[in-house]
């Protein structure tokens, strides 16, 4: 049978205990391809502890991304925004992979999002921790017709359709750290990576790359305070993803239209570094000054000796001082 792995987490997806003979029994292969399905699925980030005596099972389970839940869980406006949605599932990033997509056809409307990420990609050349279905990985395409100027503030309004998802779904305390990183009683549980391909002054396509922790699993290796929204109540990989691409294909549809002006209250309404001293690092320097909100083009405004003065550009990365 072909994704046998499949099969052997569908029998573990409800986080009881198994044996390995059961399993084998279950799916007609020997204890041996069992337990090289379960070491591969371990190898790819799935938590599967084994006790001897009572074999092996996921802790809390796992829950695989499911194409008609989602689909039944958008907003009617978003699914008739909606031209594809494919589910991977490895993929090395579903941002390159929608570029590629993209390159292809030049889809609009398409979404792509993966179980697990090989080369998952932050800001900053960053690699983004992806193991397979603990978290969101999503990308979707859209196109502008006037390049670069369109596109101005995007990520920052994609961090407040992120945001008010979140928030929706009835997580409290969600905040932005800017430029888009989202964040959870004040530690990272999210980012936005934003890909531009065509023409920078005239028909050019964007590829928004969501990565949202879900269930990360405790040992991960990520070097600054995390935070994960798999145990708020009610909430589900599929109804997150749902909820994301409802608020997020209407913005894209209109963005052109509105700019970053129509979010700048919403995103300052998420900030969490507003009126607090912070640090600003560019490649070239470093300036300290204290947080004074956003400008209609997403630029962060540092209050410095008394004077306001605006930063912007995707290589800036900010720390809090207090
Ligand atoms: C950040 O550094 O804060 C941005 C993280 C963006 C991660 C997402 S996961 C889906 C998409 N594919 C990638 O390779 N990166 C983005």
């Amino acid at each position: 049978m072909s994704n046998t792995w499949r099969a052997v987490l569908d029998i573990l997806a409800d986080g009881d205990w198994v044996s390995g003979p059961a399993i084998g029994a279950q799916l007609g292969i020997s204890r041996t391809a069992v337990w090289k399905h379960l070491k591969q699925l371990q190898e790819w980030g799935v938590p599967i502890e084994k006790v001897k005596g009572q074999g092996y099972r996921i802790d809390e389970g796992i829950e695989l991304l499911s194409q008609p839940i989602i689909l039944k869980a958008m907003s009617s406006k978003s699914a008739l925004l909606l031209e594809e949605l494919e589910l991977l599932d490895h993929i090395d990033s579903t941002n390159t992979f929608a570029r590629q997509q993209v390159e292809r056809s030049f889809a609009k409307g398409y979404v792509c999002m993966a179980e697990r990420q090989t080369q998952g990609r932050g800001r900053l050349g960053r690699q983004w921790v992806s193991p397979f279905g603990r978290n969101i990985y999503l990308s979707a395409t859209w196109d502008f017709d006037n390049g670069v100027t369109a596109l101005e503030g995007l990520s920052l309004a994609v961090g407040v359709a992120v945001c008010g998802a979140i928030q929706r779904l009835g997580v409290e305390d969600v905040s932005l750290k800017w430029p888009n990183d989202i964040l959870v009683n004040g530690r990272k549980v999210g980012g936005i990576l934003l890909e531009m391909l065509g023409d920078p002054v005239g028909l050019c396509q964007v590829v928004v790359g969501v990565g949202i922790n879900f269930a990360m699993p405790k040992d991960a290796e990520i070097d600054q305070p995390w935070a994960d929204l798999g145990h708020y109540e009610n909430l589900t990989r599929n109804s997150l993803a749902a909820g994301i691409l409802s608020e997020l294909l209407p913005l894209l549809s209109t963005y052109a239209d509105v700019g970053f002006q129509y979010y700048r209250r919403a995103w300052e309404g998420f900030d969490a570094h507003r009126g607090i001293k912070v640090r600003l690092s560019t490649p070239g320097r470093v300036v300290e000054g204290v947080a004074r909100g956003v400008s209609d083009t997403g630029a962060i405004c540092l209050e410095i000796d008394g004077v306001q003065r605006f930063f912007s550009g995707g290589e800036i990365s900010l720390r809090s001082l207090e």
